[in-house]
């Protein structure tokens, strides 16, 4: 009797325990259908949806103070009204604004003067048109500071879009939708500063006279900037061409380690603090010791500016989302026709075999994961410029939306735009790393790289 209710006892005890299991079972298995597709905890989407939102703001509209250097010390707002406005010469119309590659932000644009434009009956040759577009704040990258009459510029500040956005041309050329992270290839920069009335701040930092800080200036031309000026005054190369750079893209930067044309300064946070403070003027605190290397950096030792404190910091607190923003831009794909995708297919395969590109442009990231540097004769061309940043070398450019050369690389490739276009690219490297590859060959890698 017992054996028997023993038995009972134990197939019962089986059956319950196969139940279980496969209740479990099916439970575990739910639990990790929901892990893949798993909600994010509401608090981390609150505080990236919050990051995302001030990081924008921050890139688009904040000046950090600078206005008070661009303003008060260099008067920019005076050549930008002209002397009928009661400042200097003869005014910044929007036609001589859109020639220069200042951008208009057409959703910021008040209905009648967008009316008027598109009528072809606003004045683009007189400069109250342009203050009243920085009134509407509608110039990328530029915020006007008015006097109390509410019409007369008091200052102007600049902002990170400046440089690093651009429209798509949607309401007339130069006038459009704002597209963050895309270079301003078309901004004249150097001759927009050169008009201001007022460049002793240069004088005194790079103790050189005015002339010769305003052919500095309209020496850089379109697209291009030099970010390294203010450390080592070098404005010429050895050979007699200008010391600017064009400028990158700041979208496709998450996990890429190094960044600018040279890298080894710090990630994409040392940067953005480092143009806020030393580029835009704005106020704030930064700290970076190797700037006091007055051999390599005889201006930035000078004038202390590894140490800069301002008494006010409208920087610091901006750092961290404005990092995240940027981080979140997305690299612009490339629209169907740009390639041709059967070439692309054989390009690719050339790309990571007998070309030896992938041995740099690790693919999907396009750069090493790892220390992305490499010395200027490993790529065949001059280190003047590798030899302004602290590690004496040049990032493995990550390649970006190279179908583009309308904007995105408007002005050619690598950091001088030595390479007008990418067969050009690709001949230099056939030529240093003696690939030999085939006419047809070169083609199909051409078109691989448009695809990426
Ligand atoms: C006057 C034009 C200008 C302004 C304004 C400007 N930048 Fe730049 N930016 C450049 C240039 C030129 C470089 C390349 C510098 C170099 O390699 O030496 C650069 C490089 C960068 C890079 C590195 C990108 C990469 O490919 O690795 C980042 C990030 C960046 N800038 C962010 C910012 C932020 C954030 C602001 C505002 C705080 C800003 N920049 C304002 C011109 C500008
Ligand atoms: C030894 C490492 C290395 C190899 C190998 C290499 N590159 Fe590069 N590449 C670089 C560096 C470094 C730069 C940046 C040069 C500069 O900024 O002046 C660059 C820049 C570029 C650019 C310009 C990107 C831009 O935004 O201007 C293109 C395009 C490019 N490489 C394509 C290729 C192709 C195609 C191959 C193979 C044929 C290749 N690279 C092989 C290191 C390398």
């Amino acid at each position: 009797m017992l054996k028997t209710r023993q038995w009972r006892l134990m197939a019962f005890g089986l059956t319950v325990a196969a139940v279980l299991g496969t209740w479990y079972g099916a439970v575990g298995q739910k639990r990790t259908e929901t892990g893949a597709d798993a909600k994010l905890d509401p608090s981390v989407r609150e505080n990236a949806d919050r990051m995302l939102a001030e990081g924008m703001r921050t890139f688009r509209f904040d000046t950090f103070g600078s206005e008070e250097f661009w303003g008060g010390a260099v008067k920019l707002q005076q050549a930008i009204e002209g002397e009928k406005l009661g400042g200097i010469g003869p005014g910044l119309s929007p036609k001589k604004a859109l020639e220069l590659g200042l951008k208009v932000d057409a959703t910021a644009v008040p209905t009648p003067m967008a009316d008027l434009i598109k009528a072809g009956k606003a004045n683009l040759d007189d400069p109250a048109v342009t203050v009243a577009l920085l009134k509407a704040n509608a110039v990328i990258g530029i915020t006007g500071f008015f006097n109390q009459d509410g019409k007369s510029l008091k200052s102007v500040g600049i902002q990170c879009a400046l440089c690093h956005s651009t429209v798509d041309d949607s309401f007339a050329p130069g006038i459009g939708r704002r597209l963050d992270g895309w270079p301003n290839r078309d901004l004249d920069i150097g001759a927009i500063v050169a008009t201001a009335p007022d460049l002793s701040a240069f004088v005194k930092m790079l103790e050189v006279d005015e002339a010769t800080v305003r052919k500095v200036f309209t020496s850089w031309g379109p697209g291009k900037f030099d970010a390294e000026l203010n450390l080592d005054g070098k404005a010429f190369r050895p050979d007699g061409k200008p010391a600017a750079t064009l400028n990158p893209p700041a979208f496709g930067l998450a996990g890429v380690n190094n960044h600018t044309w040279t890298g080894a300064w710090g990630t994409v946070t040392y940067w953005n603090a480092y143009v806020a403070n030393l580029e835009m003027h704005g106020k704030g605190n930064f700290f970076d010791p190797r700037l006091d290397n007055a051999e390599k950096y005889p201006v930035a030792a000078r004038t202390r500016q590894g140490h800069k404190q301002d008494g006010e910091d409208r920087i610091t607190a901006k750092l961290p989302a404005l990092h995240f923003y940027q981080l979140s831009l997305p690299v612009p794909t490339a629209p169907t026709g740009a390639f041709d995708v059967a070439a692309a297919g054989r390009g690719e395969v050339l790309f990571n075999g007998k070309a030896r590109c992938a041995t740099c442009h690790v693919p999907p990231l396009f750069t090493e994961p790892g220390w992305n540097l490499h010395k200027a004769d490993e790529i065949g061309i001059d280190d003047f410029q590798a030899k302004r940043a602290p590690d004496d070398r040049y990032v493995t450019a990550k390649l970006r939306a190279l179908w583009d050369t309308k904007k995105i690389h408007k002005g050619g490739f690598y950091h001088d735009g030595r390479f007008a276009t990418l067969p050009d690219v690709v001949n230099h490297y056939d030529d240093h790393f003696r690939t030999s590859l085939s006419e047809r060959e070169k083609t199909d890698l051409i078109e691989y790289l448009k695809s990426i």
